[in-house]
């Protein structure tokens, strides 16, 4: 493979000098992209687009035509794992996701297999494995998955939720069948993770979007634990590259030195944190990604870069900052605000390094 021309991403979540902090977005690929929308009306739907590696790739590499960002992620979702154990995602218009067959009693929890990524997941690797050629070395190619708690948390609700009230009733009523649960989703995001790994990802961040809604407690015994689980057995190298690893518990901020003490490289922050706050807290353990809030993107561009400054001001000097949003970018965004602040970072960060 060739080698890479902008290794910013990399260096930073190792720490090391960088001539400026590099910046990637939560969901740059996306609805707020008028090319996006476009390609998604050619495959027809979501699931369209990010079952075909064609598409996938197409739609990876238009954020990064617009900005000079300074990683790539692969476009699919985190239900693609539920999906491939059988549950059958689909996506009502305007509704979000959801499962024919969401897990509504102790058998089919029982019932359920560690998918094998290279066969029902193989769309993905497929895709990884063309974004990473199409790329040509340019920027890094991040790969993903959903948390075992988050994921379990669409499997048991059937899709999104406001008050998790199925999987908090499994949670406090039956622990141990949920701990089986999770033990299956351990499993099957480590498998997948490491299938991206092998297939060109050059870097892997565990997506907890739900964590944040347990109870401290609960928390640390059906969120964190399993997420340790599935870093201690990710390929730490592959091919003589170190594969760094990014956690974000959207809402974690209240547990960040347990987070940090979990072996990842990078701890994701949203945008209820101060990085620098954050950094003196975890700063010499792991590196820090994050966290301007997503909703800056609706103010003018100098209120924009106004706003980066504080985040860049706060985490200070040095390297260890990837910067991004606290959560995924809006669908309402207008394209040229996230110009703005990918222009931002790069200008401002500067005097930093
Ligand atoms: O960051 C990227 O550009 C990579 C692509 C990506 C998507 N989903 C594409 C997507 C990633 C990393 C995800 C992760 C994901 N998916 C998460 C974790 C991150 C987070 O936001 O907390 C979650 C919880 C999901 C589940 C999911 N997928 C939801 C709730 C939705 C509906 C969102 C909505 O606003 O309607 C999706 C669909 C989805 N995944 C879209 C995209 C671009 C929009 C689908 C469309 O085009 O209609």
């Amino acid at each position: 493979m060739a080698a890479l021309i902008n290794d910013t991403f990399l260096r930073a979540l190792r720490r090391e000098p960088v001539p400026y902090t590099p910046v990637w977005i939560m969901r740059q690929a996306g609805r707020y992209l008028p090319e996006y929308n476009a390609t998604r009306k050619r495959a027809g739907s979501f699931l369209g687009l990010a079952k075909n590696p064609d598409y996938a790739t197409e739609v990876t590499l238009q954020p990064l035509a617009r900005f000079p960002l300074d990683a790539a992620i692969l476009f699919s979702d985190i239900l693609t794992v539920p999906d491939a154990m059988g549950l059958g995602l689909y996506f009502a218009e305007g509704e979000g996701p959801k499962f024919e067959r969401p897990l509504r009693d102790e058998a089919a929890i029982r019932s359920l297999r560690v998918p094998e990524p290279r066969e029902s997941l193989a769309y993905v690797l497929d895709a990884v494995k063309q974004i990473r050629g199409a790329l040509a070395g340019k920027v890094p190619l991040i790969g993903f998955s959903g948390s075992p708690y988050t994921l379990a948390c669409y499997m048991v609700e059937g899709g999104g939720s406001d008050d998790f009230r199925q999987i908090k009733t499994l949670l406090y009523s039956r622990p141990e069948l949920l701990h089986h649960l999770l033990d299956i989703n351990a499993q099957a995001v480590t498998a997948y993770l490491n299938a991206q790994i092998e297939a060109g990802a050059q870097a892997v961040m565990i997506f907890d979007t739900w964590g944040g809604s347990l109870p401290d407690a609960a928390y640390r015994e059906f969120s964190l634990a399993y997420m340790q689980r599935v870093v201690a057995g990710l390929h730490a190298r592959w091919q003589g590259e170190a594969v760094p690893s990014i956690v974000f518990t959207k809402g974690g901020g209240l547990w960040l030195e347990a987070i940090a003490a979990i072996g990842s490289t990078a701890v994701g922050l949203d945008w209820t944190v101060d990085i620098g706050e954050a950094r003196s807290r975890i700063g010499e353990r792991v590196a820090l990604q994050g966290n301007l809030d997503p909703m800056v993107l609706f103010s003018p561009p100098p209120a924009i870069a106004g706003q980066v400054a504080r985040v860049l001001d706060a985490y200070g000097h040095g390297s260890g900052h990837v910067f991004n949003l606290g959560h995924g970018v809006s669908q309402f965004t207008p394209p040229e605000h996230v110009a703005a602040l990918v222009e931002a970072v790069h200008s401002l960060s500067r005097r930093h390094h």
